[in-house]
Parts: structure tokens; sequence; C-alpha cells
């Protein structure tokens, strides 16, 4: 009788040490599928996605509380709001509408970004050298991590910061479609000025210049469109 028992706890013991270990084998299978991978598409997530791995909790508050904080400045919004009207126009033009992918290069902090957003456009990126999740995430401008043709409008407001002006542009039209467009925002420039920039674009032809005030700073708004090959 006793022996009989012994034999049952035993198989008991076996039976829990095996749900144990396949408890523990799923949680270690299961955990990364609900992280999201790092190469995740470049999709700016308003809300910061609340189930990254990248962050953990400790590290996810405050910077929700520091975006909430800087979002509600002032200065911050009034940026935006000037982005947005800059957007607008574009959109006046037939250049933009909600369907347009666009890509911001060296968007600083992510104000175009949100204004793009808020707008209504659906699939925006932006890119800088130092991220600012979740509106602006890490890449050279000199070597975008996107294929070729997948965007339909590159636009920057920060031309002028490029080490490589050539290389800036090319990477701006490598990642946009033929029939797509390059917009930026330099700082007022003359129409020779113009000219010199609009020729550092191999790919495009010009379609025109204006002289804009963003961001409470005189700019010259020049756009190029991509030229569809023969
Ligand atoms: C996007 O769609 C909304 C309504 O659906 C519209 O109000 C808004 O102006 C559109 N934005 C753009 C950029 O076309
Ligand atoms: C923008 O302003 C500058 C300086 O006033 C002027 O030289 C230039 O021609 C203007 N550009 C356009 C496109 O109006």
């Amino acid at each position: 009788m006793e022996r009989h028992i012994q034999v049952l706890l035993n198989r008991l013991s076996c039976a829990s040490i095996t749900i144990a270990t396949m408890t523990l084998l799923l949680l270690f299978i299961q955990t990364p599928q609900t992280c999201i991978p790092p190469n995740s598409p470049p999709k700016p997530h308003l809300k910061f996605p609340k189930s990254s791995c990248e962050f953990s909790h400790r590290e996810l508050q405050p910077l929700e509380k520091k975006n909430k904080r800087l979002w509600s400045t002032k200065d911050w919004q009034k940026k935006v709001s000037s982005y947005t009207q800059f957007f607008f126009s574009l959109r006046d033009l037939d250049l933009l509408n909600n369907r347009t992918r666009v890509l911001c290069v060296s968007a600083g902090a992510g104000h175009e970004v949100m204004a793009l957003s808020e707008m209504g456009v659906k699939d925006v990126t932006g890119v800088e050298l130092v991220d600012s999740p979740p509106l602006v995430r890490r890449a050279d401008p000199h070597n975008l991590p996107f294929f070729d043709g997948v965007f339909d409008m590159a636009f920057s407001g920060h031309f002028e910061e490029a080490l490589i002006p050539s290389r800036f542009v090319a990477e701006m039209e490598r990642t946009v479609r033929p029939g797509g467009v390059c917009v930026l925002a330099v700082g007022e420039c003359s129409e020779e000025e113009v000219w010199e920039i609009a020729g550092l674009f191999r790919k495009s032809r010009f379609v025109g210049a204006m002289n804009v005030t963003l961001i409470g700073l005189k700019m010259t708004r020049i756009i190029m469109r991509i030229r569809i090959p023969p």
C-alpha cells in the first residue's frame, strides 16, 4: 500500500515538473511574439506601442510623460500649426492627400510628422540622426534605410544642415517613386540659389519655388518632381 502511494507521488511530481517545463518553454517561445521587432514598419504611432519590449514600463512612463509635456508647450503647438499650414498649401496644389506616403527627412523632434498625422495623412515616416519616439526614428539622411520608390513625397525643412547636400538630395530622390515629389523648405533664397539647389536633383524636374513663412522664418519652398523614365 505504502509503495503504491510512493509510485503515485513520484508520478505526480514527474507530471508537475513536465508541466512547469512546458509552461516555461511556452513563455519563452511566446514572449517575442508580443514584442515589436526593431525593424517593424516605420509607421509613426502617435501613441507609443504598449507592447514594445524595447522599453520597460519604467522607461515607458517617463517617455510618455516627457512627450506629453513637450507636445503641450506653446512653442511645439505653434510650430506644428505652422507646418500644418505649409502642408495644406501642398494639398491645395494636389501634391498631398490622406493616402500620400510621406517621408520627412531630418525631421528633428517631429513637428512636421505630427502636423501631417493630425491632418489625416495615414502613412508618415520621420527620420533623424537622433530618434524621438514615437514620431521620429533614427536614420542617416545620407543613407536612408528604405527601398527605392517607396514614398510619394519626401520633405525636408533641414536640408541646409546636410553634410553632403548632393547625397542628401540623391537619397530623397531614390526613395520617392517616379512621378512623386521632393519638397524642400530652405532659408529664403535668391533665384540663383534656387537654381543651385534644384541642380542637385539629378532625377527630377523643377516644379516651382515660392517664398513662404514657416515656423516664423522666411523660407523658400522648392518643389521637384521625379521624372518618369520613358
Ligand atoms: C483627410 O481626410 C479628412 C476627412 O476624411 C479631411 O478633413 C482632411 O482634410 C484630409 N486631409 C488631407 C491632407 O487631405
Ligand atoms: C524670395 O525672396 C528673395 C529675397 O527677397 C528674392 O530674391 C526671391 O526672388 C524670392 N523668390 C521667389 C520665388 O519669389
